[in-house]
């Protein structure tokens, strides 16, 4: 499908279908619309006064034009009250259209781009959002299907429309980079809805290499003799249960003389959680294939950074192994000694996750982070706290976790911080050994995230828990049923904003 920005009167542009986006109870058109509205017999605005398009979030409603206009049918959308407009507005109602759209066959679609009374909403932002909404509801999985010809899209030419010349240039530079973001976050659901004994910690690793071909990020995987060396006894001992040998993903981008800051990026890579020998339950273990979507989330930032090219010097660290029940496997009650020193007693072999992280995180040390952010599917009990719409974020650092907020806020993967107190630090203490794997009953993603920082030095770090939000159980307007690849939006408007913020912040 090509995406391309045109310019032009709507009511004189050949296509299939024009989406029109309206909002909630106008009493008259936009002023913009008048032309095409005329040329269109008011069909438009017509159905507005019977009241028989409200303009609600997410509502349609088709119009056949008759050949009064060169647009051979009018698709209505409402965006929902003007007040209430935000970014994720204008991706759902793209994304709904675009469904719309897709289930009719339609080929040539065109869609006019529209502003905002918002004065802190841009054209670009809007044009962004619409790009999203469009490329990301039109994923679908379709790799284990024989028809695939049945899931794939007609549509062959989606075009948006700019109404001044101006603002052309703009627009095409916002398609063209929102495109690049949503072809990532493509490439993430697809490996993370992947059956487990395919996307493998070695297929996880050669992803990783393709991803190195582009020039500026530089690929290195550590194997069990080099990890034996550096002292990885987290993830080498979760991956004893396992015949998949894991991998310790390094990408690099920008590592040449930078004097920029150093953002390093830690994605949990289980690419099957059965729990190991402390085993889970049958019901649901399916979804532990995707036990790697915080690894999916930063090959999938990488994928999009290779090609934004930010000034930043960004690292990737991505621990990949199975932990599984085998003859070998980790045993509750034995002891790891990591390579800071720190002894930790295995109570449960489940919370392994926080484990392979471990040695992620004093790994990272060697580069001297201005930033940390790791990103897992770590706890059940984020998914108990705060459900689907959120995801957990614990950390050392004020300005971090507010920059994490913001860019979470800004492409809708939102963030719900939880307290780091140091009470909570009592209950990962073991009789035995230094810490314990797991803090009881109450309080997981916090003990969970309070273990991650014992190997976490002063430099300033966040957690991500994407437990609850690494997938949707039904379709959403732009995320159809299975992986929805959270993370890759996020992270990448991070590292992009990366400067823009560090500049407001200093002017504060
Ligand atoms: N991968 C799971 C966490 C998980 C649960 C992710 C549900 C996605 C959806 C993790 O490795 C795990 O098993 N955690 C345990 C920790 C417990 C044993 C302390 C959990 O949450 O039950
Ligand atoms: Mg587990
Ligand atoms: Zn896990």
């Amino acid at each position: 499908m090509k995406l391309s920005v045109t310019f032009g009167a709507a009511e004189k542009k050949s296509t299939d279908i024009i989406i029109i986006s309206l909002f909630e109870n106008i009493k008259k058109i936009p002023s913009d619309l008048n032309a095409l509205d005329k040329a269109s017999g008011k069909a438009i605005s017509s159905l507005l006064q019977n009241g028989d398009f409200n303009g609600k979030l997410n509502e349609t409603i088709l119009i056949p034009t008759d050949k009064k206009i060169a647009p051979k049918r009018v698709l209505l959308v409402g965006l929902g009250k003007s007040t209430a407009f935000s970014l994720d507005k204008a991706r759902q109602a793209a994304g709904t259209a675009t469904r719309v759209i897709q289930e009719k066959k339609y080929k040539n679609p065109s869609l006019l781009l529209y502003g905002t009374e918002n004065k802190e909403i841009s054209l670009e932002d809007v044009t962004r959002s619409v790009v999203e909404g469009i490329l990301l509801s039109l994923y679908t999985f379709t790799m284990y299907k024989t028809l695939k010809k049945e899931e794939k899209t007609d549509i062959t030419n989606y075009s948006l429309i700019v109404q001044k010349k101006d603002d052309l240039e703009n627009v095409k530079s916002a398609v063209q980079k929102s495109q690049i973001e949503a072809e990532a976050v493509c490439f993430s659901r697809d490996i993370v809805n992947m059956a487990g004994s395919d996307a493998t910690p070695t297929f996880l690793a050669n992803k990783a290499k393709e991803i190195a071909k582009k020039t500026g990020v530089k690929c290195k995987v550590l194997s069990i003799p080099e990890m034996k060396k550096l002292g990885m006894n987290g993830i080498l001992n979760v991956s004893r249960g396992s015949s998949e040998p894991p991998k310790f993903i390094i990408l690099e981008y920008n590592s040449k003389k930078n004097t920029n800051d150093t953002i390093v990026l830690v994605g949990k890579g289980v690419t099957f959680d059965s729990g190991g020998i402390s085993l889970k339950p049958g019901a649901g273990m399916d979804l532990m294939k995707a036990d790697m979507s915080g690894a999916a989330a930063v090959l999938g930032t990488f994928k999009a950074i290779s090609d934004l090219k930010p000034s930043s010097h960004i690292v990737g660290l991505i621990p990949c192994t199975e932990n599984m029940p085998g003859g070998r496997a980790l045993k509750p009650g034995d002891i790891i000694k990591y390579m800071s020193g720190k002894t930790v007693e295995i109570l449960n072999t489940d919370a392994e996750g926080r484990l392979i992280l471990a040695d992620a995180i004093s790994y990272a040390k060697k580069y001297k982070p201005d930033a940390m952010i790791d990103i897992a599917t770590l706890t059940g009990a984020c998914v108990a706290a705060l459900g689907t719409f959120a995801s957990g974020m614990l950390g050392n650092n004020e300005e971090l976790k507010d920059r994490v907020k913001q860019s979470g806020e800004n492409c809708h993967e939102r963030v719900w911080e939880l307290p780091l107190w140091e009470e909570y630090n009592d209950l990962i203490k073991s009789n035995i050994a230094d810490i314990k794997n797991t803090g009881g009953k109450y309080a997981g993603t916090i003990t969970a995230a309070c273990f991650l920082a014992e190997f976490v030095e002063d430099f300033p770090w966040v957690h991500l828990d994407i437990a609850g939000t690494f997938l949707v159980e039904k379709d959403t307007p732009y995320i159809r049923k299975g992986a929805t690849g959270v993370g890759v939006r996020l992270l990448t408007h991070l590292v992009m904003n990366w400067k823009k913020m560090t500049d407001a912040s200093k002017k504060k």
